[in-house]
């Protein structure tokens, strides 16, 4: 893409990435893609503010080279250090060996040790603000938002914050890179939300603690370093990271997420059972097959809805292995705080309620209710399995 003009003299110059298949080697973007969007600031001095990941290197180098002088580009800003936001950084220094590293000191050692470079580097403190001539660039600190070293950088004449991966999201672009150009950017949203969860949602109080410590700043454009730029209303953003971000302490929406997984499809026709029963009580519920979708899709709905359905048979005395798995990665994201049931159908022995109980025992999750059941399905065990559905659809929606 051609570098297009955010405001005068301030250039979005990113990398549309369509062909990556796992960011950071897992979360499936095959489908969705990411940008990874970098800005160009020229005045008197000529300013980069976070990189790209080293692909299509050429592209972006010619971006650059559109807009001005590769060679005259005087400061880079990392925000983080990342390498989908610094992959390019050798490659730059040699073409423009006389740029300046504009970082927080927590990138320092993470300059050496990733990319063995130690000359070069300023470090600008929390609130430091830095004239590059009509512009002024600003920079807070935001540690954890997505690694201890972050920080996001001000552009003061335009009120453009640049907050790399804050209020970011996957999703190349289709088209614009501007909110205000897209009839429906609910893709974007969407795929802010997978993001969120996928990447940041281990981190949910730093994400609050930077909003809270953002908010006294007029703020007209966010330009994050993966998704939309939100010109026309960065709050819509910002509203939507909190709201996500909150849910890790307070209750999330009334709906219930079923995840299962079958061996013989006895617990698949069980969970149709389920699902029954909890659509006749009028709460919404999503339904994943855990072997065939990958967690990074079942996350969202996981954090966003408030009670969490498990269908999963005893496999070798343990709870179904892909089911385990999604269970382990909520874990690992610390999605917390749920109100949980567990069906599924046995064999020789049961253990899958035991493992799961295990597995969810550190999250606070509630659990009260479960329905193990032998071998086969009869029309009795549907019915107790519709029954089953109802009952907990009824303590989702009183909130119990
Ligand atoms: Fe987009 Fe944490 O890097």
């Amino acid at each position: 893409m051609p570098a297009i003009n955010v405001r005068p003299d301030i250039y979005w110059i990113g990398v549309n990435d369509r062909t990556t298949d796992l960011f950071e080697g897992m979360w499936p973007i095959t489908k969705e893609g990411v940008s990874y969007n970098s800005y160009l600031l020229t005045d008197e001095k000529n300013v980069i503010i976070d990189l790209s990941k080293s692909l299509k290197s050429d592209d972006y180098f010619d971006q650059i080279n559109q807009v001005t002088d590769i060679k005259k580009i005087d400061y880079v800003v990392l925000n983080h250090m990342e390498p989908d936001h610094t992959g390019v950084l050798h490659t730059l220094r040699r073409i423009a060996p006389g740029l300046t590293i504009l970082a927080s000191q927590k990138a320092v050692k993470m300059l050496e040790d990733y990319y063995q470079i130690t000359e070069n580097i300023r470090v600008v403190k929390d609130g430091e603000e830095l004239k590059i001539g009509k512009k002024t660039l600003q920079f807070f600190q935001v540690p954890f938002v997505h690694w201890p070293e972050t920080i996001v950088t001000y552009e003061t004449s335009q009120k453009i914050l640049f907050s790399c991966d804050a209020f970011g999201g996957y999703g190349a672009f289709r088209g614009s890179i501007f909110d205000d150009e897209y009839e429906d950017f609910s893709f974007y949203v969407d795929e802010s939300l997978r993001y969120f969860v996928n990447i940041v949602s281990k981190f949910t109080r730093p994400v609050l603690n930077a909003i809270e410590k953002l908010k006294g700043i007029d703020i007209k454009i966010i330009a994050p370093s993966h998704g939309l730029v939100w010109r026309k209303n960065p709050q819509f953003i910002v509203d939507a990271y909190r709201k996500w971000a909150e849910y890790a302490t307070s209750p999330a929406e009334a709906g219930i997420t079923i995840v299962y997984g079958s061996m013989y499809g006895n617990t698949e026709e069980m969970m149709n059972a389920v699902a029954q029963g909890i659509t006749g009580q009028g709460v919404p519920v999503r339904i994943f097959d855990a072997a065939r979708t990958h967690s990074s899709y079942i996350l969202p709905h996981l954090w966003t809805q408030q009670g969490v359905m498990v269908g999963a048979p005893t496999y070798e005395t343990s709870l179904f292995p892909p089911v385990a798995e999604v269970l382990q990665m909520a874990a690992l994201k610390r999605i917390r705080n749920k109100k949980a049931a567990m069906f599924g159908s046995y064999g020789w022995s049961k253990g899958a309620l035991t493992e799961m109980k295990k597995i969810i025992e550190p999250l606070n999750w509630t659990m009260d209710m479960s329905y193990e059941f032998p071998g086969g399905l009869s029309r009795e065990k549907l019915e107790k399995g519709k029954q089953f559905g109802a009952d907990f659809a009824r303590l989702i929606k009183n909130g119990r």
